[in-house]
């Protein structure tokens, strides 16, 4: 039986395995899915288990994703273009790196009504998922995006990859047509202490976050009366594209899929 594993630390939340053995039961495909909790310096022998095929392929998530880059023969050129990996297939000898964050924003703000064409964007936050967001917001044609962090260098850091984005002191705020949480903030009913109350009309919030289902800060952008959504869209269809290279076929998403992910 073919073995797939979620890789991260902490890992306890996540919801990958829940996902993926579910799409595998309903494909009738012979594997196991689970989630292991590592080290950093057990990332290298994890992944030549994969090399030996003792492990069919694996998830990576926080805060890995950059860690198991030296490890593999090649990367996809979206993997590459964000130093992150999040799903690393076996093929023909060759330990691959993809990246399916991108193509799980892009899925989810193209199920919305907001286009990001021409739009202003700011991304409060510079963690893992980041460069990922900001590969899919230029894809869509973003006019500006500019990042905020608590750590500037960090903000500062991303120019390496990304040259053309702006960054913003932690705490301000200016006009954007759409904000990002891509901080910690709100797993645990935290605020982020910044005014957005002098936003104008028409914006879009948006959580990377998805358990709870809205922070704090979807709820103050709910208050304003702007459009909110949360994480979970992303999370299902980075999960569906991980699926389908390795499996070769596109799962089902349908409201059973979300709601086997709110009962947790
Ligand atoms: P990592 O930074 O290891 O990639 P992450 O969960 O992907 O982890 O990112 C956490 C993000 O939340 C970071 O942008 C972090 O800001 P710092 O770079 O300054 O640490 C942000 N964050 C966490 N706690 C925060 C707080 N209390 N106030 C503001 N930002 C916070």
């Amino acid at each position: 039986m073919k073995k797939y594993l979620v890789i991260g630390n902490p890992i306890d939340h996540s919801l990958s395995p829940k996902l993926q053995n579910w799409w595998l039961k309903e494909n009738n495909i012979d594997a196991t899915y689970d989630k292991i909790k590592l080290e950093v310096h057990e990332i290298q022998k994890f992944i030549q288990e994969i090399k030996e095929q003792k492990i069919a392929g694996c998830n990576v998530t926080v805060p890995f994703k950059k860690t198991v880059i030296p490890f593999l023969n090649r990367l996809s050129p979206e993997a590459e273009q964000t130093q992150s990996v999040n799903t690393i297939t076996y093929d023909n000898g060759d330990l691959v790196g993809h990246n399916t964050d991108i193509a799980g924003f892009d899925c989810a703000i193209k199920k919305l009504d907001f286009n990001v064409e021409g739009k202003k964007v700011l991304i409060l936050g510079a963690g893992g998922v980041v460069p990922s967001i900001i590969f899919a917001l230029q894809k869509m044609n973003a006019q500006e995006i500019t990042i905020s962090n608590r750590t500037k260098e960090k903000a500062e850091n991303l120019r390496v990859l990304f040259n053309n984005i702006k960054i913003l002191e932690w705490g301000d705020l200016t006009d954007f047509h759409m904000i990002i949480n891509a901080t910690s903030l709100g797993l645990n009913n935290e605020i982020i202490d910044l005014d957005f109350s002098s936003l104008g009309q028409d914006k879009l919030f948006y959580d990377v976050i998805y358990n709870p289902q809205e922070t704090q800060f979807l709820k103050m952008g709910k208050q304003l009366g702007y459009k909110t959504e949360n994480g979970k869209t992303m999370f299902v269809y980075q999960a569906l594209k991980a699926f389908k290279l390795w499996h070769k076929i596109e799962p089902k998403v349908n409201t059973d899929t979300f709601k086997l992910l709110d009962d947790d």
